[in-house]
């Protein structure tokens, strides 16, 4: 067959597979129309809600599935029990846990992404779930928040790349992805009820991109609306958001899950594009003769406002159809895999991920890493080297079949060594919603700890934020960037005592560093599931080398977070309402305009080996709408390892007609090289991506003129500049 044949043929394969698809759909909606005609008021009515803590009602008599349901985002949770929070007791719903999204963002590797997304999907599966309550991808406003931890950073680009293929990679599965929370959920203080106030523009250019990603790109098949309001109105039922943006502009065909308790009222929320309610306060069955469930806003009180004609039926047909449409694609679908758990595969992916993730932060005289083989005394000082990071949180915790704590993995590693531990400071269980104090005696778990630091050759500290309440949990903020617990105190009096000291921080969010002057290595490891201690131990011997990037900016001191700089008014509200009042200068975008130097940059993380970039040309100097934009860049591995660098295009208008951010990111790629290896890499990206909302024709506007592209390894290391222009 010739080259044109082969193409033709090709070409004939798509057409006649997309024509396939069509008709497979075609059907599909004939199906659901069939269905629905054969379903009753109330049938169709108790498909809209909560039938248990997880899961909503099929149609017994006709055959239609129940929809289950679990958190998310980061492993498939322990079943809970029908009517109440507590843990249903299962031995069989030990799972893998997997890095918090954090890591995963920090990877900046989208296909890492997809193998997250698809390794947790088989998990889901296996569970016999339909939707996994996942990703979140809510942007990362404050390092106060208790749930960055469970987002993607702050930036809309990054959250983006990354979400698409865990999305594709869940739902592979035949498992529903359900993308949250829509939107603006940037904070757990008065997440119920807080009013945000943020312009068009910042919503369509911060806080919406990687929701539309996921949607139109990842065609995601479930929602979850957020628990705050914006603008005065709730978002789960949100005119604007819902109908007019996501299921309007966007064209999403999926449904539209509450959060759990955030639907607030049944004529708005109807009307207003929610389709399943669940989690409304009722103690279920419990405490009632009648079912609790049909109390629900989208249950009797539905029922009555059909059936007095307030509310037409097809508006509720409407639900149901895309209630269906997700079960042909999930349990009713024929193409179902049959999903794998607890595997060795998905430990495998927990690990690279884990070690990919991780971000040096500082490395002085080359502290890290430290040799295996190596005979010496290691002082592991901390919390954290032993305490399970899986459990807490709030929905995110897990129930882990296997976690191999910092403690364990060094063990392992460090065969040569004597490890002595010491917890230093200790926080007590997570208990949600409540801060515990820990019984043991602050004054001598310290006395312990600086022995075990006058005897170590070096010490390692495994300390930073945990999953109690008030940390990095769900259900409240942070209540400074403080490193809590007396920790740095403790390293201040450590560091007197040794000064041969690296300091492992796990958090979801970023801290204080009184102390970083003072010592050698740093190194962020964030919430690494179930084999963080193997993927602490990879990267401080030097079996991985460090190639994570922070997705978010660690700011010297609070106030010069942009959300702070504003006042309370702008974190956390007046307690009715906030004002996003830095617009769209969030995370770097602020700290690159106003010029405020960060503690650690956006984008920033360094490996055991040296970089350099070099030869960067775009492929044309004048672009028009529509084009591609083609920045090639040599990438030589300058050290004795091999190793990845993260190669990152901003771009920037100097002379813009409206306000704009110093530089934003436009691409990103991750290239790996063997020493003294060298490559050439295009990062390419649409001419309109460097458009920014106009609030004055509420649509995207392409200003022409000069912009400039910065090439760097870090959102304050740029290397090299360049311009374009748009005619
Ligand atoms: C959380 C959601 C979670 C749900 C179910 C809510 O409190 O905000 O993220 O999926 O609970 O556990």
């Amino acid at each position: 067959m010739n080259r044109r044949n082969i193409i033709f043929s090709i070409m004939v394969l798509i057409i006649s597979t997309s024509g396939e698809a069509n008709n497979t759909m075609k059907s599909i909606d004939k199906k659901i129309d069939d269905i629905i005609q054969q379903l009753t008021l109330e049938e169709k009515v108790a498909m809209c809600h909560a039938q248990s803590k997880f899961s909503s009602p099929g149609v017994p008599r006709l055959g239609i599935p129940e929809i289950w349901m679990s958190d998310g985002p980061h492993g498939v949770r322990a079943e809970i029990k029908w009517d109440s929070w507590g843990h249903a007791g299962w031995t069989s719903d030990s799972i893998t846990a997997f890095p918090s999204l954090t890591c995963l963002a920090a990877t900046f590797q989208p296909e890492l992404s997809r193998e997250y997304g698809i390794a947790l999907g088989e998990e889901a599966r296996y569970r016999k779930k339909d939707i996994l309550l996942g990703p979140g991808v809510n942007i990362y406003r404050t390092p106060l928040n208790g749930r960055n931890f469970e987002y993607m950073g702050e930036d809309p680009y990054l959250a983006s790349k990354m979400v698409v293929p865990y999305i594709q990679g869940v739902q592979q599965n035949g498992v529903a992805a359900c993308l949250k929370h829509f939107a603006l959920n940037n904070q757990e203080t008065w997440r119920g009820h807080i009013s945000v106030e943020v312009s068009d523009r910042a919503l369509h250019e911060i806080y919406l991109p990687a929701f539309k990603a996921g949607v139109q790109e990842g065609h995601v098949w479930s929602v979850m609306g957020a628990y705050n309001k914006f603008r005065g109105q709730h978002t789960t039922h949100h005119a604007m958001l819902i109908n007019e943006i996501l299921k309007g502009a966007w064209a999403f065909d999926g449904v539209l899950v509450s959060d759990w308790g955030s639907t607030h009222d049944t004529r708005e929320a109807t009307l207003n594009g929610l389709d399943i309610e669940m989690g409304t306060h009722t103690d279920g069955l419990s405490s009632t003769v009648k079912n609790a469930y049909d109390y629900y806003y989208l249950a009797n009180p539905l029922v009555e406002l059909v059936k007095s004609g307030e509310i037409q039926e097809s508006v509720l047909d409407e639900k149901v159809s895309r209630i269906l449409r997700l079960m042909f694609r999930t349990s009713l679908s024929q193409n179902r895999p049959l999903g794998k758990m607890n595997n060795p595969e998905h430990l495998h992916i927990a690990r690279k991920v884990a070690g990919e993730g991780i971000v040096l932060l500082k490395n002085k005289g080359d502290f890290f890493p430290i040799d295996p083989h190596k005979k010496m005394t290691i002082g592991l000082i901390g919390d954290n080297a032993v305490r399970s990071m899986t459990a807490g949180g709030g929905s995110s915790e897990l129930k882990a079949k296997k976690e191999v704590s910092p403690f364990e993995g060094l063990q392992k590693r460090f065969k040569n060594a004597t490890i002595l531990h010491s917890l230093g400071y200790n926080s007590g269980a997570p208990v949600y919603g409540r801060e515990l104090e820990s019984p043991l005696d602050a004054d001598s778990l310290q006395a312990a700890a600086l022995e075990v630091a006058s005897r170590a050759d070096v010490v390692l500290f495994i300390g930073g934020l945990n999953k109690n309440h008030s940390q990095d949990c769900e259900g409240a903020d942070r209540k400074s960037m403080a490193l809590p617990y007396g920790q740095d105190e403790l390293l201040k009096k450590i560091l007197r005592i040794n000064r041969n000291v690296g300091v492992i921080l796990i958090s979801g969010n970023a801290v204080e560093m009184p102390w970083l002057s003072r010592v050698k290595g740093l190194m962020q490891a964030w919430y690494l599931g179930s084999e963080a201690g193997h993927a602490i131990a990879d990267v401080i011997s030097g079996d991985v080398n460090p190639s994570g990037k922070l997705p978010f900016t660690f700011p010297v001191e609070l106030t010069d977070n942009a959300a702070h700089h504003f006042g309370e008014l702008s974190y956390p509200g007046d307690g009715t309402t906030q004002h996003y009042k830095e617009d769209i200068l969030v995370g770097y975008r602020w700290h690159d305009t106003k010029d405020i130097k960060p503690l650690f940059a956006f984008g920033y993380g360094l490996s055991y080996t040296s970089f350099r970039l070099s030869r960067i040309r775009t492929n044309k100097k004048t672009y028009v709408a529509g084009e591609q934009v083609k920045v090639s860049v040599k990438v030589s591995n300058k050290g004795k390892t091999s190793g990845a660098e993260v190669v990152q295009v901003y771009i920037g208008k100097p002379e813009s007609e409206v306000k704009r951010a110093k530089k934003e990111l436009k691409a990103f790629y991750k290239v790996e090289l063997d020493e003294g290896e060298a490559t050439t890499i295009d990062l390419v990206f649409d001419v309109n991506n460097l458009a920014y909302y106009d609030e004055t024709i509420s649509d995207w506007n392409l200003e022409k003129g000069d912009y400039l592209i910065y090439v760097g390894n870090s959102s304050d290391n740029i290397s090299h500049k360049a311009k374009i222009t748009i005619k």
